[in-house]
């Protein structure tokens, strides 16, 4: 099969890239040529820039499908009508990687059928969500049935530079007193990024479209599990201390990025743990376990790159967690 990716060289791309390698699939990138140019040397790599409208490489050329992993730009849907206008004669198969931020207002299981977003607001979360709901309507209206857009939930694994399931694993490696939020209950959903490749080519190789959330396991995760499975796999003596949502308030911890999986907002814990992925299952969803997640993050964190990480990278500071935890000894004698 030959497979076209647009992007491939941060992360979620790599592991289609190294899917459709071990797979025996020939592989054309397109992207700029800034990000990690020196991996696959062996890869066909076609250079331009889609926020110029730069297309000109794909031009005149065929594959059996592409993979369209472009997600933060600002003129998106721009970028999104152009590539799949040029590529509707040139491909047959079109994935869009998505988001569940598609999602307006979301309820406890929510599916596909929930209403996506539309009204352009200004803040930059929802921005994301209304362009990558509209570029998903293009995909459809111009390769229909051959359109599949991954409503994505939140990918980890190796190569992440958000350092938020990451934050997790290599807080728990370093060992020590671990500041951790809520309760050993608190729910999350995330799938690995190479569950995810691995389902859209069982999904291209049955020519198969459509609009799927795209999250994980398909059992009620914890932070607890997430944490005890760390500290199992990285043989750590560390101990959680688990802190309440009102100590975490009243220190103003942000939400999400600085303490990763923690928020309070109520529909931000929904989109983050109640996503129904029945349909996704239905059609060959699998999940690996999660130690071996675990496995590959620490073995990728030895060897990553030391600026590997996005500069608003999750996770606490640790003089601010040693602070912080003083502070909930005091909080909780005075309870
Ligand atoms: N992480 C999550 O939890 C999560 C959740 C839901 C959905 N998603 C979505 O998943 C996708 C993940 O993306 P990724 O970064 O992992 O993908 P990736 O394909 O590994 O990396 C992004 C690629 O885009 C290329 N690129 C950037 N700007 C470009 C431009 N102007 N023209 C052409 N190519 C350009 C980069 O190469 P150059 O820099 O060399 O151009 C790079 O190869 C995104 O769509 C994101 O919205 C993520």
């Amino acid at each position: 099969m030959r497979v076209l990716i647009l992007g491939g060289t941060h992360f979620l791309g790599r592991h289609f890239v190294e899917q459709a390698l071990n797979l025996g699939y020939e592989i054309t990138l397109f992207n700029r040529g800034k990000s990690n140019r020196e991996i696959y040397p062996d890869v066909e790599k076609l250079i331009g820039d889609r926020k110029k409208g730069d297309l000109e490489s794909l031009k005149g050329r065929e594959w059996d499908c592409v993979i369209d992993t472009i997600g933060y730009m600002k003129n998106l849907v721009q970028v999104v009508e152009e590539s799949t206008h040029l590529l509707k004669d040139q491909v047959k198969h079109y994935t869009f990687i998505s988001s569940i931020e598609t999602y307006s207002e979301v309820k406890p299981n929510f599916d596909e059928t929930t209403p996506t977003r539309v009204n352009q607001k200004k803040t930059l979360a929802t921005r994301y969500g209304v362009n990558k709901a509209l570029a998903e309507k293009i995909n459809n209206r111009v390769f229909g049935t051959k359109a599949l857009n991954v409503r994505a939930g939140l990918i980890v694994g190796k190569y992440d530079k958000t350092n938020r399931f990451s934050y997790w694993v290599k807080r728990v490696e370093k060992g020590g007193e671990i500041l951790a939020p809520v309760g050993y209950e608190y729910p999350i959903q995330l799938i690995d990024a190479s569950d995810i490749a691995r389902w859209v080519f069982k999904m291209i190789n049955q020519g198969k479209g459509g609009d799927f959330n795209v999250t994980g396991p398909d059992y009620k995760l914890t932070i607890g599990q997430i944490l005890n499975t760390c500290k199992e796999v990285s043989k750590s003596k560390g101990e959680f201390t688990w802190v309440s949502n009102e100590f975490l308030l009243k220190n103003k911890i942000g939400q999400w990025r600085e303490l990763p999986f923690w928020t309070t907002s109520d529909q931000l814990l929904l989109m983050t743990n109640s996503c129904n992925i029945g349909k996704a299952i239905a059609e060959g969803l699998a999940f690996r376990q999660l130690k071996d997640t675990i496995i590959d993050i620490l073995e990728w964190e030895k060897i990553a790159p030391k600026k590997y990480n996005y500069g608003f990278a999750g996770g606490l500071n640790p003089k601010k967690e040693q602070k912080l935890l003083e502070k909930w000894k005091e909080f909780k004698d005075n309870q």
